[in-house]
């Protein structure tokens, strides 16, 4: 049911140089800084090759993402897999016993639809499923050269 990686989310507490810092290794690819109000955090993926870091930063305290920078700074916040059809795989992994923090699915980076699974099931690391919209595959298909 998890067909890839799909990315690796990393909190941050400034987009801008976190970004600036990759970008100084060479070589990766800088995607648009969007908002995804939902999750109260603005988002850039990074991608090198066709494996995307997107990293993260709060834009509100209430954000769980604010909660976690205060508790444990910055760092690898979550893990999140690409699936087909994500109302199959949310109620596929219910249904297995993995503990679910969105009932339902709810809009991410770039157009795709996103929930995420508590990290208790997971070895500690909070677990984000990531349906991609048709046709548009792997994460940097919008991204441009830095
Ligand atoms: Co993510």
């Amino acid at each position: 049911m998890f067909t890839r990686i799909d990315h690796i989310g990393i909190a941050v507490r400034s987009l801008e140089e976190a970004v600036a810092t990759l970008a100084r290794t060479g070589g990766v690819v800088v995607g648009a800084r969007e908002s995804v109000p939902a999750n109260q955090v603005e988002a850039i993926m990074v991608a090198a090759g066709d494996a995307p870091i997107e990293f993260i930063q709060p834009t509100s305290p209430e954000s769980t993402v604010a909660t976690f920078l205060e508790k444990r700074g910055e760092g690898l916040h979550h893990v999140a897999y690409r699936v087909d059809d994500i109302d199959a795989a949310l109620a596929a992994c219910v249904a297995q016993g993995f503990r679910a923090i969105d009932a339902k699915p709810r809009h991410g980076y770039a157009g795709s639809r996103v929930a995420f699974l508590h990290p208790k099931g997971f070895n500690g690391v909070l677990t984000e499923l990531v349906e991609r919209p048709a046709g548009k595959d792997v994460p940097p298909y919008e991204l441009e050269h830095s």
